[in-house]
C-alpha cells in the first residue's frame, strides 16, 4: 500500500487513463453527445469488448459542468442492495467537503444509512436496514437530489441486466417511471450479457423498451489497434513490429479483452524486442493456464455438444451449421443433432450468434482463448 506500483500499460481489468485507451473516438463523441442532449444509451456488445472501459474513459471527458457516477451492480441481489451501491456510489464520487458533497451527506443523514468504514481503503460506505417501501422512497430521493442540484449527472449502471434476478417484481418498470421523471441526470447503461440487455431494451413488451438510444459497440479497428500496440511498445522502449501486433490481434479475433491479455503478457515477459516465436510463447502459456477450466468444462459438455464446439473453432466463422459440407467434414452426424447442440451451446453462452454487415447470421465460439484451446485438441 502507499508505494507507487508500475502498471502495465495494457490493463485487463482496469481502466488506466485515457493514454492507454485505443481510439472509441467515435463512440465517445455520440456518448457525450447524447449526455448533453439528456438523452440516455444503452450499450450492447459481447462479452469483453470494452463497455466498461467505454464507460470510464467517457466519464474522463465529460464537459464542464457534468459529472459522472459509475454503479457496477452485479453484486446487488435485491433493491436495498441496490440503494445501498448508489448511496456509497455517490459519497466516494463526490468529494466530501465540495458543496455538493455536504449536500448529500445532509440528505443522507436524513434518510438514516449506516456509514461504515472499509478497514483497508477507509472509503465510507453506506447501508441501510429499511422496509421495501421505504427502499423506493430512498431511492426516489436521491433521484430527486441529483435532479435538483448545480451540475447535471450522469449515472452508468453497468450489469444493468442484474435487476431481472431481483426478487421484487418490476423493478424495471418502476425504474423506468423514476428515470423518465428526471430532467438534469442521465443514464448510460450497460450490462455484460448481452441476451439479457437486448431482451430489456428492445424488447417491445418491456418497459425500457424506445427509451434510450442503443448503441452497439463493435471490436476495435483492426489496423488502429495495431498502430497502438506498435506506439505503446515504442513508449516504454521496447519494440513489435506491425507484423506481430497484428498476428497477435488475428489471434486475438481483434476482441478487446483477449487482446489486451496477450498483449499484457507479451509486454512484460519482453525485454527489448518482440519475435513470432515469444508472442506464440505467450499465448500458449495462456492457453495452458486456462486448460483446466477447458477440461472442466469439456466433461460438462455431451459428445455432440463438444463435437459442435470444436468444429466451430476449426472453422472460426461458421455460416451454414447445418450444410452438408459441414456435417460431413466434422463427422457431426444430423442436422437435427447440430441444431439441439447448437441451441444449448448459445444458451450456455460457449458460441455467439452475430450478424455480418448484409444482416446475415453467423456464429462463433465466444471465449477466444477456448477457440484456440478447442482448435488445438483432439
Ligand atoms: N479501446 C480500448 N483500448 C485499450 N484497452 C481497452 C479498450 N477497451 C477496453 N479496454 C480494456 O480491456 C479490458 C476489458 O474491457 P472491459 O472490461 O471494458 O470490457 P467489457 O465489455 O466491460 O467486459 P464485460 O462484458 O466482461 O463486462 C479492460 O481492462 C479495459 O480497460
Ligand atoms: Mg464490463
Amino acid at each position: 500500500m502507499g508505494t507507487k506500483q508500475f502498471k502495465n500499460p495494457f490493463p485487463v481489468t482496469t481502466y488506466l487513463g485515457a493514454e492507454f485507451f485505443c481510439d472509441r473516438e467515435e463512440e465517445t463523441s455520440r456518448l457525450i453527445s447524447n449526455i448533453q442532449n439528456g438523452n440516455s444509451t444503452t450499450i450492447i456488445a459481447l462479452r469483453r469488448i470494452g463497455k466498461t472501459g467505454l464507460i470510464h474513459h467517457v466519464f474522463t471527458q465529460l464537459p464542464s459542468g457534468w459529472k459522472g457516477i459509475y454503479i457496477d451492480i452485479l453484486e446487488t441481489e435485491n433493491l436495498n442492495q441496490f440503494l445501498n451501491l448508489l448511496a456509497t456510489s455517490i459519497i466516494r464520487a463526490i468529494p466530501e467537503k465540495s458543496n455538493l458533497g455536504k449536500r448529500f451527506w445532509n440528505l443522507l443523514k436524513s434518510l438514516r444509512p449506516v456509514i461504515s468504514y472499509d478497514a483497508l481503503t477507509g472509503s465510507p460506505q453506506a447501508s441501510f436496514d429499511i422496509k421495501p417501501k421505504e427502499i423506493e422512497n430512498n431511492i426516489h430521493s436521491i433521484f430527486q437530489f441529483l435532479e435538483s442540484q448545480e451540475y447535471k449527472i450522469v449515472v452508468a449502471i453497468d450489469e444493468f441486466q442484474q435487476i431481472l434476478k431481483y426478487p421484487e417484481k418490476n423493478t424495471d418498470a418502476w425504474l423506468r417511471t423514476r428515470i423518465q421523471q428526471l430532467k438534469n441526470v442521465v443514464f448510460i447503461f450497460s450490462g455484460s450479457q448481452q441476451h439479457l440487455m437486448s431482451e430489456l431494451f428492445t424488447s417491445p413488451q418491456r418497459p425500457f423498451f424506445r427509451s434510450t438510444q442503443i448503441m452497439k459497440l463493435d471490436k476495435l479497428n483492426s489496423e488502429v489497434y495495431c498502430n497502438f500496440i506498435v506506439s505503446i511498445f515504442d513508449r516504454y522502449k521496447k519494440r513489435i513490429s506491425a507484423e506481430n501486433a497484428s498476428q497477435i490481434l488475428d489471434w486475438a479475433n481483434t476482441h478487446t479483452f483477449y487482446v489486451q491479455q496477450l498483449c499484457n503478457r507479451v509486454f512484460s515477459s519482453t525485454i527489448t524486442e518482440v519475435t513470432t516465436e515469444s508472442w506464440k510463447h505467450q499465448a500458449h502459456q495462456l492457453l495452458d493456464e486456462q486448460e483446466p477450466v477447458f477440461f472442466t468444462l469439456r466433461t460438462m459438455l455431451t459428445k455432440p455438444q463438444w463435437q459442435l464446439l470444436k468444429a466451430t473453432a476449426h472453422e472460426g466463422i461458421l455460416y451454414q451449421p447445418t450444410a452438408k459440407v459441414f456435417l460431413t467434414k466434422y463427422h457431426l452426424g444430423t442436422s437435427a443433432t447440430v441444431l439441439r447442440s447448437l441451441k444449448t451451446l448459445l444458451e450456455y453462452e460457449l458460441i455467439t450468434k452475430e450478424f455480418d454487415a448484409n444482416g446475415t447470421p453467423y456464429y462463433g465460439v465466444y471465449d477466444v482463448f477456448l477457440q484456440r484451446w478447442a482448435e488445438l485438441s483432439i
